[in-house]
């Protein structure tokens, strides 16, 4: 099939480095001939036929820029047969031969839908979360840390000013990497995420002694989908508590979106440059239904189907029946893959704990 013109759009929610997705497709698409179609707020804008030609100067200077020029929606009207037919005539009548979804676990299942009803498409993970299991890194997760590093060094200062402790809570609905990674980096007492269980009574522990020994401020890192037994944030409840059985004074504080924002690092500039002309090229090697990865430093490839599933399976998600389309090889590979997630896991979160 020869391409004459691509989509591009952003979904769900939005990542630093979405941007340099949308230049990398844009300049690659154009420099290869094919004309390049920005869709606005994702599959919404799909449905609306709301969608503008990209040339290449469209695109200059958003490398640096966080959010997403595209804009992003949430759009359940997609997953309805009506959605669908309204997509497939904007493609119509706009002539788009394939489309490149840049999102999460939500824009994939979206994207493989499209690929059944005759669209090519390809996926790009954009998500500060990190949580697609089939990818050892998704556009935007290092952005994220960095701000939460910058955040926490701050309420360090004034915890150490005034012998106060912060509890923070930091995004991550499905999964606790965000808080993981930056827990290790800004030295806190105690992490808290939803993978592991938690040991508060070692933590109130060891902040009791490290006072003794005349430490002043205490960090606590919480991810935001750890709840207590009443379905409320852990973090609020912890915070209480910390002061109660340990006498340091504390206050709770929620990062929330503020770490959704801002300029991308390099890390997420490079990752979202290589996956978007990766993305590009393999719409127009005829590929279709694939979701473009990183491991072990390398782009590789899965089928979105199989990358979805195999993210439910390291979830403890699968329902009967989610196996049943799948070769026993591929489910072989997809039981390897998420062990070799959990492990990495594992050894992170036993390593923080060493570091305490
Ligand atoms: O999926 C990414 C994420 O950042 C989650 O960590 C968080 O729970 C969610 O988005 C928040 O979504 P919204 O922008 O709809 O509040």
């Amino acid at each position: 099939m020869e391409f004459k013109k691509i989509g591009v759009l952003t979904s769900g929610g939005d990542a630093p480095g979405m941007n340099a997705v949308i230049r990398a497709v844009t300049r690659v698409a154009n420099a290869a001939g094919v004309e390049t179609y920005g869709i606005f707020e994702g599959y919404q804008g799909l449905m609306d036929g709301n969608l503008v030609r990209l040339t290449g100067s469209d695109v200059s200077n958003i490398i640096s820029k966080g959010g997403t020029m595209l804009y992003t929606a949430r759009a359940n009207e997609f997953k309805e047969p009506s959605g669908m037919e309204k997509a497939l005539k904007t493609c119509k009548e706009h002539g788009i031969d394939g489309i490149i979804a840049i999102g999460g676990d939500g824009t994939f299942r979206g994207a493989t839908d499209l690929s059944a009803h005759g669209i090519p498409t390809i996926g790009l993970t954009g998500t500060i979360d990190n949580d697609i299991t089939a990818t050892d890194y998704t556009v935007g997760f290092d952005t994220a840390m960095n701000t939460v590093l910058e955040c926490v060094d701050r309420l360090r200062d004034t915890c150490e000013s005034h012998a106060r402790c912060s509890v923070v809570e930091v995004m991550g609905r499905d999964a606790g990497y965000i808080a993981l990674q930056a827990g290790i980096s800004v030295g806190a007492i105690g992490i808290v995420i939803k993978e592991f269980p938690f040991d508060e009574d070692a933590m109130m522990k060891r902040i009791i002694k490290s006072k003794k020994e005349g430490r002043r401020s205490f960090v606590v890192i919480v991810s935001e989908g750890v709840k207590d037994e009443e379905g409320k944030p852990f973090g609020e409840g912890l915070s209480k508590r910390i002061e109660e059985i340990t006498n340091v004074e504390t206050r709770f504080v929620r990062l929330a979106h503020i770490i959704r924002g801002g300029a991308p690092t390099l890390r997420d500039r490079l990752a979202a440059s290589m996956m978007g002309s990766a993305a590009v090229k393999l719409l127009l090697e005829g590929k279709s239904n694939l979701v473009v990865c990183e491991r072990n430093a390398e782009i590789v490839t899965y089928e979105i189907n199989f990358a979805l599933t195999l993210d439910k399976m390291y979830k403890n998600k699968l329902k009967q029946g989610d196996l049943d389309r799948f070769a026993s090889s591929e489910i072989h590979e997809m039981e390897i893959l998420a062990e070799v997630r959990r492990k990495e896991m594992l050894d992170m979160y036993n390593s923080a704990m060493s570091l305490m």
